[in-house]
């Protein structure tokens, strides 16, 4: 089955183009004076993973409730008109609601690995071609592990109008850092959240994996971004510095605002604008929704884009106490889980194998 016939609606083109008009740098000095830069081209090289591998695709997902999710992560589950479903429908309403969030990581993964061949083409240091270099494979293998993921729904979902928006205009800016901007720090931020919470509440075991392998080779990515841009944000200009303060902070406006799953209940035919609206009023889904800036707002801070504007934006969006969340440590912690599964599949191997050998 092509993978062009899972989509709710027929698409009106196969591909998207974006107009491009950046320098394409060459560096003749090849010096590789970063200590942490290489370090981290060092861990993208030893890292490296095969999805058809790593992960065993012969596991199925959940017929009700495809990766096993609690209720309350589906944001209308506190809507009358849901709870007075019957089972049927309500299996159905998870089942689109989760391959509209899965379809956003894959669109946004190929967004990613347009992203940082990019930035192997523009940025002006050697070390950072060498370690984008090893990005670009690494989102190759998250579209494919998406994709193999969302075949299991047998349902996919284009890519949003604002996820969308936002790509195009990181893709149309000339400055090599806008594109570190753009996808490393606040759409690859957003997804780290977004992935953590599947990872976290998936009980299904092939969703907790793909999630979980997908983190432990995105964190180096943020880390890239910030390492990237913790050098050169202060050679710039305030004004600079505050035309990129303006750009983050209304893209960071742009996801929490308009990412929307109006689209999955246009297709189940629910009255649409009713559950955008219970979705935005929900207590519990203001807590999800702030909760996706938990990996973004440290790192702006970090890399010195700690203006008033920002401030006043993330204080206002209730996200601020994020600034002191500690990214290390959630770095270690993915890249942990992601081995303590690594261990509980060889170890699974070798019982069933012990097994066989003993009968
Ligand atoms: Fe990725
Ligand atoms: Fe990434």
């Amino acid at each position: 089955m092509s993978f062009a016939s899972l989509y709710t609606e027929a698409l009106t083109d196969s591909t998207w183009t974006v107009p491009q008009n950046f320098d394409v740098c060459f560096n003749w000095m090849y010096d590789t004076g970063r200590a942490g830069m290489m370090g981290l081209y060092q861990k993208g090289k030893e890292f490296q993973w095969d999805a058809t591998t790593r992960i065993d695709w012969s596991q199925e997902l959940d017929e009700d409730n495809p990766q096993q999710l609690p209720e309350e992560m589906l944001p209308i589950a506190g809507m009358d008109l849901y709870q007075k479903m019957s089972a049927k429908e309500k299996a159905q309403t998870r089942k689109h609601f989760q391959a509209w969030q899965l379809s956003q990581f894959m669109q946004g993964e190929q967004g990613a690995l347009i992203c940082a061949a990019k930035i192997v083409t523009q940025v002006p240091d050697i070390d950072s071609k060498f370690y984008a270099s090893t990005q670009v494979i690494d989102e190759a293998r998250h579209v494919e592990s998406y994709r193999m993921l969302l075949s299991k729904f047998g349902v996919a979902y284009a890519m949003t109008p604002p996820l969308k928006e936002l790509i195009d205009q990181t893709l149309r800016d000339s400055r090599w850092d806008m594109t570190y901007l753009g996808m490393q720090v606040v759409i690859e931020g957003l997804a780290l959240a977004a992935f953590q919470t599947t990872r976290d509440y998936a009980q299904n075991p092939l969703a907790q994996q793909v999630n979980a392998y997908v983190m432990q080779d995105e964190s180096r990515h943020v880390a890239f971004g910030r390492l990237a841009l913790r050098d050169y944000y202060p050679q710039l200009t305030q004004k600079e510095r505050d035309e990129r303060e303006e750009f983050l902070i209304e893209a960071c406006y742009l996801m929490r605002d308009r990412f929307e799953s109006r689209e999955v209940w246009a297709t189940l035919g629910l009255p649409v604008q009713e559950c955008v609206d219970f979705q935005y009023s929900s207590p519990l889904m203001k807590t999800f929704r702030n909760g996706l800036f938990m990996r973004i707002v440290p790192i702006v801070k970090d890399i010195g884009l700690w203006g008033e504007k920002v401030q006043k934006g993330y204080a206002d969006m209730g996200v601020l106490d994020y600034a002191d969340t500690d990214v290390e440590a959630l770095q270690k912690n993915d890249d942990s889980i992601a081995r303590e599964l690594d261990a509980r599949r060889t170890h699974i191997r070798s019982t069933i194998e012990a097994g066989i050998a003993a009968s």
